[in-house]
């Protein structure tokens, strides 16, 4: 009879270490990637919005702090007939401190939510980008270069990003903290807003709205490139993929290509490869699909052990997710892996 594990104990210790690790992991980004926070922003929308949370925060901060004082006040100290009043006198007091403060506050706060709605206003757009969300993954196309890509956007540098949403399934939420704010993706309809790098770098996103039990896996990149090297990329994606000739062994390669397209692996019936039989639109693109950074939405980085892995078992990395298990032996996953990753 196997043994049963137990969950160990919650000790203030484990709380403790489990805290500390959670911190610390939100100190550093995802495999090598800047750290995704709102208060790293790389761009002008992330700056607004980052400078009204610190406005927030302190204000909100002093306010709470100075009400608890006030609080502790009140119960530590006791009735005193002897002892004269307040000089405002009780009435006064609250009117002053409960009414009349309470509002300048809110004013104050309202005129800076205001602020920071104007300065977001889009920008006249360089570039467009449509993103679909499904559950757990992103459909990416850039409708004036005819680029189609998935979970992952290249944007250049310094050019004013439209962004337009909309969602396959469930509603979803497009949120890259150091580029800009969230905005749902809609069954139905179209949302638009837009985002702007100004300094190279690669931006974790992820989605903000809970659609379902691989919510939390439902992640993608902000590629943030000069734009030269954005001019590259795209040619890059433009140009058909990489011929298994060119793969590191190309008989292995060649033999993965016929896998991918044969009844034994089935890929090509959800998978589409720009150039090749492949138009399946269950999943993502797989054109380039060598030069990606991650495998299954940000959920493995993009290696050929991963993606062996993935391929073998999707359902052990990401339960629910659509892509079915695909048990070949093991030389015949060698070859589908050596092709896969000879797109790019
Ligand atoms: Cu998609 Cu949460």
């Amino acid at each position: 009879m196997s043994r049963t594990h137990l969950p160990s104990p919650l000790t203030p210790a484990t709380i403790a270490a489990t805290a500390l690790t959670a911190l610390l992991a939100g100190c550093q980004g995802q495999w090598g990637t800047d750290v995704q926070s709102a208060l790293h922003p790389a761009g002008r929308a992330a700056e607004s919005i980052e400078s009204l949370w610190w406005f927030l925060c302190i204000l909100l901060t002093a306010v709470f702090a100075i009400t608890l004082l006030l609080l502790g006040l009140a119960l530590l100290t006791r009735p005193n007939p002897a002892r004269p009043g307040p000089p405002l006198g009780p009435t006064r007091f609250v009117v002053l401190s409960g009414i009349a403060l309470p509002a300048l506050i809110l004013v104050v706060l309202l005129f800076a939510s205001v602020t920071t709605t104007v300065a977001l206003r889009p920008p006249e757009p360089g570039l467009t980008i449509r993103v679909v969300g499904h559950r757990w993954w992103w459909e990416v196309h850039y409708p004036d270069l005819g680029i189609d890509t998935a979970n992952e956007l290249h944007i250049p540098v310094g050019v004013p990003v439209r962004i337009e949403l909309e969602a396959r399934d469930v509603i979803h939420s497009f949120w890259a903290p150091n580029l800009a704010g969230k905005m749902d993706l809609v069954p139905g309809g179209v949302n638009v807003f837009w985002l702007q790098a100004d300094r190279p770098g690669t931006f974790r996103g992820q989605c903000a709205e809970y659609c379902g039990i691989q919510h939390a896996l439902m992640g993608f990149y902000v590629v943030a490139l000069p734009p030269d090297e954005f001019d590259a990329w795209a040619r890059r994606m433009l140009s058909p993929p990489t011929l298994a000739e060119a793969a590191p062994d190309p008989p292995l390669a060649e033999r993965g290509r016929e896998l991918f397209f044969s009844p034994a692996a089935g890929c090509y019936a959800c998978h589409a490869i720009k150039a090749t039989p492949a138009v399946g639109d269950v999943g993502p693109d797989l054109t380039h699909m060598g030069s990606r950074l991650s495998i299954g939405a940000a959920t493995l980085p993009n290696t050929s052990e991963n993606l062996a892995k993935w391929i073998l078992n999707p359902q052990a990395f990401k339960p629910g997710n659509l892509m079915p298990a695909t048990p070949l032996a093991a030389d015949d996953l060698d070859a589908l892996v050596a092709y896969l990753e000879s797109l790019e």
